[in-house]
């Protein structure tokens, strides 16, 4: 039970003990949320750590006496039933036309008796949100890439207009799977002044370091250095495999018996995780991946996953400007490797060259496939090493 709670890939962190590092983002973030007002866009690739720093932004917030409301996009989301909902979790108190004895607050009204039936305009929302006082307020829209293009983006994009305008004290943190802010929020020239974007970036080294030592002080298991040296390597700056190899290479460790964490126990972990990847992608992706590496094209079909994952999922194969070895490269791959075997599929307009892969989760199987193999192959060596 302790070596669950101490590695939690599959959830985000919301806990500030045991959240690693990203001190510059956090106080990025809050300097641009606080002392220049602006609406704040986080996006990065997908498991990267968003909706963990989300959480603690939101404790933080708190702390601060601001009012906070975490809202999850979804396919279906619809302007006027998300606002309506935010706005119905706000006590009337806090309108500055009531007074703390009038009968509706003693009822336990909200701010959604102000709103009219129907949809809501931006305006009106700003009509409301303007007479909030003794508060400031944060809206958090997290997975905001699996909310819906046009109408319901563009009623965000003019509210935060509208809020910006009337230097209103409510502010959207918005966060989801993208590779540039453009690609979140389409409607970013009219806000461009509003709005900062903020990359969750890989994380560093020390940054991975420090998961594993949370991890290690919580579950009571201490990882050797080559064994912590090792799941830094794998994970790749990714918070999430680092917390899956952490989980599964502790449970190794403590099934057979010992009380520190080995190199081997990672070398199981990963043998575990490919098993479980697995599972959860159609096996024919998982056919075609590998019948291309066991053909000896694993290492081209491992560096498009690497741009892949390194990109939001995007694989860019024209540079703008000076083509870069990379594009070009990764164009070749893509037409020799991934193309025929119907494993990426373009992104929009097919002559724009942008490609992704047909399963999501194909990336990380591959790059977790291939480590797997390398250990299988250089074992020996490559655990010795670390
Ligand atoms: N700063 C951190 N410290 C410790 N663990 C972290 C940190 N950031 C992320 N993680 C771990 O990494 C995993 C992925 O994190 P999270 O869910 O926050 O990512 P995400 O970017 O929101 O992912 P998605 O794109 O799927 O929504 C979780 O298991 C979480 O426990
Ligand atoms: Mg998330």
């Amino acid at each position: 039970m302790q070596l669950r709670d101490a590695f939690t890939p599959s959830q985000p962190v919301s806990d500030l003990r045991q959240f690693a590092g990203r001190t510059e983002l956090l106080d990025s973030l809050i300097r641009s949320i606080e002392d220049q007002r602006l609406h704040v866009v986080l996006y990065g690739e997908r498991g990267i750590g968003k909706t963990s720093l989300l959480h603690v932004v939101s404790q933080l917030a708190e702390e601060a006496q601001y009012l906070v409301r975490y809202v999850s996009c979804g396919e279906d989301s619809d302007f006027s039933t998300l606002m309506r909902s935010v706005v119905g979790t706000i006590p009337l108190l806090y309108h500055a036309d009531y007074d703390p004895t009038d009968s509706e607050i003693e009822e336990g009204k909200s701010l959604d008796e102000l709103l009219r039936p129907g949809a809501i305009s931006a305006n009106q929302l700003c009509d409301i949100f303007s007479r909030l006082s003794g508060t400031r307020m944060l809206i958090i829209l997290d997975e905001f890439d699996r909310s819906p293009h046009g109408n319901f983006r563009r009623a965000i994009a003019e509210l935060i207009k509208n809020l910006s305008d009337r230097s209103i004290r409510v502010q959207f943190v918005i966060a989801g799977v993208a590779s540039n802010l453009a690609e979140l929020v389409e409607h970013i020239p009219s806000i461009r002044r509003n709005v900062i974007g903020l990359r969750v970036p890989p994380m560093k080294v020390e940054e991975t370091r420090e998961l594993i030592a949370i991890g290690e002080s919580a579950s009571g298991i201490p990882f050797d250095d080559r064994a912590v040296d090792l799941t830094t390597t794998i994970a790749n700056g990714s918070p999430y495999l680092a917390s899956l190899m952490g989980q599964h290479a502790a449970i190794a460790a403590v099934e057979r018996d010992a009380r520190i964490v080995e190199a081997a126990d990672v070398a199981q972990a990963v043998r575990v995780a490919v098993e479980e990847i697995e599972q959860r992608i159609p096996e024919r992706t998982v056919k075609t991946i590998r019948r291309i590496v066991a053909e000896g094209n694993g290492v081209g079909l491992g560096k498009i996953a690497r741009i892949a994952m390194a990109h939001g999922g995007r694989l860019e194969t024209r540079a703008s400007g000076p083509a870069s070895e990379d594009t070009r490269e990764c164009e070749r791959l893509v037409r020799e490797i991934a193309l025929g075997d119907d494993l990426v599929r373009p992104i929009g307009d097919p002559g724009e060259g942008i490609y992704e892969f047909n399963e999501e989760g194909a990336p990380v199987y591959i790059w977790m496939l291939l480590t797997h193999t390398q250990i299988e192959e250089n074992g020996k060596t490559m655990v010795a090493v670390g």
